[in-house]
């Protein structure tokens, strides 16, 4: 057994290799222990996954009880009653809107499969050149290849491009640093109408579908469209038999305070990908879910999704998501994740006219990005980072020495950059904290970051 002096000797191929991590023995609700007696603050479990926060002991009875009983069945051998109740209640979260789910074990494998059964749409009906999936810049959608191509987060793309396949990408609907220099109350939605113009360039002829995070995430950290942006992208996918895919990894599963992101938007979509808080993040999923369109054209010619995984439809992955949503009902945490989102939005709007480096601060429900700036009315980024290769990074980049002083206050916190274009322009953090938290974790979060937050303005000379 290591103890933490010889954390840095252990035998983990860590994501950031050389770098210090502390050993975490024990979770409870947002606080995670680690084995020197040290509590944290996980402001946004997991990043956005352990939604139901740490500790709840009745996953692990529910996953005993199906493990004695079945714990595993191989998809093509036929059903069990959990996936049953679980692919029903799915469905019926989206009244009814998604009529088929398939279960996986991760976001990745999920929005693979979204591309896959598009795919497998158009070629039962009989439109073989549609292929290829438009995507956005500054959007997230996985880190296999193709996910990472069909994603525009340019950072994790980088050092991957001669790997990466052929897609295409039009700019975010990013407000704050709208590409087309407008504002959205006077705008014609030109980064909708992006879309028509890039699916006409390419040939409509070739593209299969178009894929979206309602809210963003991590490439943007919850920058919320336009509300109508999502209507007149529907309707530009409609007129070219387009298929319209929702990542809804992050922005699904009750996160923003409906259960699904685009309710916000009143738009559903043709296939809706989930993951992340989809199990609470006591299991590791993945879901799939399809309009009736897409399934009877696969069924009608009795044709094949061929996208099965090992795990697919597995009863463990099926047993938590159930009783993730059971959870989420039985304690109104949809509800609480709405109020909660708007005490703590209430309250960061109130820390931002204290400090100039706080540019903007958006997102819904519990899920929120906050966008740090030299200089509030122009919007100038902190430091404009030359063109780097995307190994060599900044270390002492704002977002980054943010993230250090807050864990040296223990508190955990998500910090990305490139929200400016780039790899490395601009700097963000999101938070996220988990559905069960109330007004005195939320002032609690807020108090240390505000102090992390004071402390690194005055390192990079700001007071
Ligand atoms: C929007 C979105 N899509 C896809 C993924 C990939 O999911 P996973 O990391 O579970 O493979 C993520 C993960 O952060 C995500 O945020």
């Amino acid at each position: 057994m290591k103890n933490s002096e010889e954390i840095v000797e252990n035998y983990i191929f860590d994501e950031f290799p050389g770098e210090r991590y502390p050993t975490f023995t024990r979770g409870e609700g947002m606080y995670l222990f680690d084995d020197q007696g040290n509590k944290f603050i996980d402001t946004t479990c997991g990043p956005v996954t352990n939604s139901l926060g740490h500790g709840l002991p009745d996953f692990g009875i529910f996953l005993e009880k199906q493990m004695k009983n079945l714990a595993f069945l191989h998809r093509g051998y036929g059903h069990t009653p959990i996936l049953k109740e679980t692919c029903q209640k799915l469905c019926n979260l989206t009244h009814d809107e998604m009529s088929k789910a398939l279960l996986v074990c991760g976001g990745s494998e999920a929005v693979e499969v979204a591309i896959k059964m598009a795919r497998m749409y158009h070629i039962y009906n009989n439109n073989l050149t549609k292929t290829l999936i438009i995507g956005r810049w500054q959007s997230y959608h996985g880190n296999t290849m193709i996910t990472l191509s069909a994603g525009g987060f340019v950072k994790r793309r980088a050092a991957f491009i001669p790997y990466l396949h052929n897609t295409s990408h039009i700019p975010p609907a990013y407000c704050y640093r709208c590409w087309f220099n407008k504002e959205p109350n006077s705008c014609n939605l030109e980064c909708a109408q992006a879309l028509e113009d890039e699916i006409l360039g390419q040939g409509h002829e070739n593209v299969s579908a178009f894929i979206a995070e309602p809210i963003s995430g991590t490439g943007l950290c919850a920058a919320v469209p336009r509300e109508d942006y999502f209507k007149r992208v529907r309707e530009i996918c409609d007129k070219y038999d387009i298929l319209l895919i929702y990542d809804e990894i992050i922005s699904g599963s009750g996160r923003t305070g409906k259960w699904f992101g685009y309710e916000h938007f009143k738009t559903p979509p043709d296939i809706l990908v989930l993951g992340k808080g989809l199990a609470g993040g006591y299991f590791p999923a993945g879901a799939i879910m399809s309009s009736l369109k897409i399934y009877n054209k696969i069924a009608d010619v009795q044709g094949v999704l061929p996208a099965g995984y090992t795990w697919a439809n597995n009863p463990m992955v099926a047993t938590v998501i159930s009783k993730t949503i059971d959870y989420y009902q039985k304690h109104n945490l949809i509800a609480n994740v709405e109020n909660m989102g708007k005490y703590m939005f209430d309250e960061v709007k109130k820390i931002q006219k204290e400090h100039p480096t706080m540019g903007d601060v958006r997102g819904k429900g519990l899920l929120m990005g906050i966008e740090f700036v030299r200089d509030k009315t122009t919007k100038e980024t902190i430091d404009h980072p030359l063109i780097a290769p995307p190994t060599v990074g900044r270390p002492n980049a704002f977002h980054l020495q943010l993230k250090k002083e807050a864990k040296k206050n223990h508190l955990l916190l998500l910090a990305h950059s490139g929200c400016a274009k780039g790899i490395y322009d601009g700097d963000m953090i999101m938070l996220g904290p988990y559905f069960r938290v109330n007004k005195e974790q939320i002032d609690e979060i807020l108090s240390i970051f505000e102090k992390s937050l004071y402390n690194t303005e005055k390192e990079h000379g700001f007071i």
